[in-house]
């Protein structure tokens, strides 16, 4: 159905200008994503993941083509309509976390509330709400050096969730993590896809966070090399 397309590309082109030799980031990406997908970009370093998602999440534009994002197209909006979508429909997710240090728990996810109209009295139950998705809710008084690599992750999953957005976009968020807590925190995001019917983006070259996925597209020097819808569960190891 068309009104469940999120995400749209279109003959999607990334130039980096780069001296006399200009780099193509991005070929002519052609990928759409419905709402409720639990899709990874994967691909070795350097073949456009990290481009791609920017774009999507309106934080780059293409040089050629379109990305067309909750009906918009991105190339076309100025920065402050580009900030309003960011702001209303998108939750990023970094792998080095991207936490404020000088800031409590709290304040690092209650952050996106106040970029926005929501009422004081309404941040705190939903800043208490994400952090109960993430279990964390009591170490919220914490500072971001009182917690593991796992919980800092943790508490930047709940800082992209807290607007309730559309679509998470999460750039390799367990390459810092160990075993363990990589699987912990694609359990968490799993479950956000399932209950609250979130789409998430991610890129990785992690085998365990492909084995998650519904949908592995991989990219090749920038151009979609192959694109597979799982249908059966993985064994998990
Ligand atoms: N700001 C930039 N300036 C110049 N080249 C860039 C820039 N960002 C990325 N690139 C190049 O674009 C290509 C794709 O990079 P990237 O999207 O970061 O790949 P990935 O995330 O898959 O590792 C690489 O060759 C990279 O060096
Ligand atoms: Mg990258």
């Amino acid at each position: 159905m068309e009104n469940d397309i999120l995400i749209q590309t279109k003959d999607l082109v990334k130039i980096y200008p780069m001296g006399s030799q200009d780099l193509v980031a991005l070929e002519k990406v052609n990928l759409t994503f419905k709402k409720g997908e639990f899709a990874a970009l994967v691909g070795p370093s350097g073949s456009g993941k990290t481009t791609l998602l920017n774009i999507i999440g309106s934080l780059d534009t293409p040089t050629r083509g379109s990305a067309i994002v909750m009906g918009l197209e991105v190339e076309k909006l100025s920065h402050k309509k580009s900030a309003e979508l960011r702001n209303k429909h998108i939750g990023f997710i970094f792998q080095t976390f991207n936490l404020l240090p000088v800031y409590t728990v709290y304040e690092n996810v209650e952050f996106p509330l106040l970029l926005s109209d929501v009422p004081a009295s309404e941040r705190k139950q939903r800043v208490m709400q994400a952090l109960e998705w993430v279990k964390l809710a009591d170490r919220h008084r914490s500072k971001p050096n009182q917690l593991s690599g796992g919980q800092s992750q943790r508490v930047a999953v709940a800082r992209a969730i807290v607007k309730m957005p559309s679509i998470v976009l999460a750039d390799e968020p367990t390459a810092n993590l160990d075993a363990e807590n990589s699987h912990n925190v694609m359990q968490i995001m799993e479950g956000l896809n399932k209950e609250l019917g979130m789409t998430f983006i991610f890129s990785t070259h992690d085998e365990k966070v492909v084995q998650y996925m519904r949908r592995i597209i991989s990219l090749d020097d920038g151009r979609v090399a192959k694109d597979e819808f799982v249908k059966s569960v993985k064994k998990r190891v």
